[in-house]
């Protein structure tokens, strides 16, 4: 993990997390979703998000098309800027959670070591690694973007399942076949995870523990 310079000091305001979740009545959390692009991420990652927000949480999706509009314009998809990307997103899931609220993140976040990264960054205790898994020849079936038919042309290069490595997670908190389930189902076994994990309301007057 990068280190930060050697002539720093962290500073602290009087405002715990543990009052932050107090004031939310949520223990903040970062679903961190990861698979190939068209395996569902965002689209579980909003639905999920709506469902949450129904139910009086603050939570906010971190899509990984979204970041690299702002706070990842400047990184292309090599090995190095992809652990930057990660880097960075989990950074800022790790602030977010500290403030308060839920994180999803929405990334296709291809490789192990990346992800352990993210893992120590936000937390072992906050991160729930989410895998969603198709095979790659469905999401190049649904290809909502257009980008697989642009990938196996060779316009696109290190395109991530076709010219470039995924790894998938050994050891997932969740992992969820978005090949065989709707979006609904895999977001009812995300929220039944969260539940078993007194992590989320069951919207019938049960707080989630804080
Ligand atoms: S990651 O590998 O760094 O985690 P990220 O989730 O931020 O990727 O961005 C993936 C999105 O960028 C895909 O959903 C797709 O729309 C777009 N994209 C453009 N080029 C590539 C590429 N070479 N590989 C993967 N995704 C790409």
């Amino acid at each position: 993990m990068k280190q930060p310079h050697a002539f720093l000091h962290r500073c602290h305001g009087a405002i715990s997390t543990e009052d932050r979740m107090r004031i939310f009545r949520q223990k903040p959390v970062t679903i961190w979703l990861t698979g190939l692009s068209g395996a569902g991420k965002s689209t579980v990652a909003f639905e999920l998000e709506e469902q949450l927000v129904d139910l009086g949480h603050a939570c906010y999706v971190l899509d990984g098309d979204n970041i690299r509009h702002g706070l990842a314009c400047d990184l292309g998809f090599d090995r190095n800027d992809r652990r930057e990307n990660i880097r960075r997103v989990a950074h800022v899931a790790q602030l977010m959670n500290d403030a308060g609220l839920i994180v999803i993140t929405a990334l296709i976040s291809p490789m192990r070591e990346d992800r352990a990264m993210a893992r120590e960054i936000i937390g072992r205790g906050k991160f729930i690694e989410t895998y969603l898994s198709a095979p790659v020849d469905t999401c190049a079936r649904r290809d909502p973007k257009g980008l697989y038919a642009k990938a196996r042309s060779g316009e696109i290069v290190s395109f991530t399942g076709v010219s470039a490595p995924y790894e998938a997670p050994p050891d997932p908190e969740l992992h969820i076949d978005t090949d065989t389930l709707t979006a609904e189902e895999s977001v009812a076994r995300i929220f039944a995870h969260l539940r078993e994990n007194s992590l989320a309301t069951t919207g019938q007057g049960q707080e989630a523990s804080a």
